[in-house]
């Protein structure tokens, strides 16, 4: 039997193309998401495509008290579970600066709900002394902008929370990979203004995947994302309070 990677925020773009290139390989899959029709018709699609095996069902990050029964039912369904990839996301928006009734929801999907299914995640590749982790963080986590900084501060959390967690799961040999990508053309940045450099979903999802055959902890996608994002956490403090980003 194929090993299986749970794909998590499945209806995403970059994580439909991450499931795609996954499938290519010959891996099972198991997809989870808040909306079970797109789900079904993805699962269609790449069993017809890849020729694999594909199980779907409801996850909602938010739902914090859910996630110990959901991995359970994972694991019964597919037993050969290897890896999980943290795709899901809520963006939000401008309001979820000035209004934290707004802003406490994009904190408990990107941060709270990321951690908590990471955690039993962990807690189920740990004791197998097997397994992947791979969260989607963002380049946003890696500097506070006046643009989006509530949805920065969670992802920042998120790559944080990736980092420790690597570090207590290094000596139980399963890998935890931070993956920062730039901007991508997806539904997430649809009509955003200032966009620049925007990469395609399914190079993204390649790209991921191909991470698991490299040594890199922390990866930004594209490659070029690491040094534009050297330079922007350099800026002097005194400076970048006055720009407008
Ligand atoms: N697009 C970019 O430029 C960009 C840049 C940097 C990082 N990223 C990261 O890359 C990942 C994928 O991004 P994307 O642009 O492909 O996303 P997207 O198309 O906006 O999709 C996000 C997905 O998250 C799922 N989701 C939202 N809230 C959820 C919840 N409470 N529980 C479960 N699922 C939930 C939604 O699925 P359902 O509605 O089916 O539940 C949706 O399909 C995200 O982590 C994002 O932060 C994206």
């Amino acid at each position: 039997m194929s090993e299986a990677v749970l794909i998590l925020g499945a209806t995403s773009a970059i994580a439909r193309a991450t499931a795609a290139a996954f499938a290519a390989r010959g891996n099972a899959l198991y997809l989870a998401s808040r909306d079970e029709e797109e789900l079904r018709r993805i699962a269609a699609d790449l069993r017809l495509r890849y020729g694999v095996e594909v199980h779907y069902g409801l996850f909602d990050a938010e739902a914090t008290d859910t996630h110990e029964a959901f991995l359970k039912s994972v694991v019964t369904a597919m037993p050969n579970l290897s890896g999980m990839v943290l795709a899901f996301s809520y963006l939000g928006d401008q309001q979820a600066a000035r209004d934290f009734s707004v802003g406490v929801k994009v904190i408990a999907s990107n941060f709270t709900g990321a951690a908590s299914i990471l955690s039993h995640c962990a807690n189920y590749f740990e004791p197998l002394q097997r397994g992947f982790i791979i969260g989607i963080s963002s380049v946003a986590g890696d500097r506070g902008r006046q643009s989006n900084y509530v949805y920065g501060a969670a992802k920042g959390a998120l790559s944080l929370y990736l980092q420790g967690l690597r570090n207590r799961l290094y000596a139980s040999g399963v890998r935890v990979i931070t993956i920062k990508p730039g901007f991508v053309d997806t539904a997430m940045t649809y009509g955003l203004p200032g966009l620049f450099l925007v990469a395609s979903p399914q190079a993204i999802g390649e790209r991921i995947v191909a991470t698991l055959s490299k040594s890199a902890d922390v990866v930004y996608l594209p490659w070029f994302w690491r040094y534009i994002m050297l330079i922007i956490k350099h800026i002097p403090e005194p400076i970048f309070k006055r720009m407008k980003l």
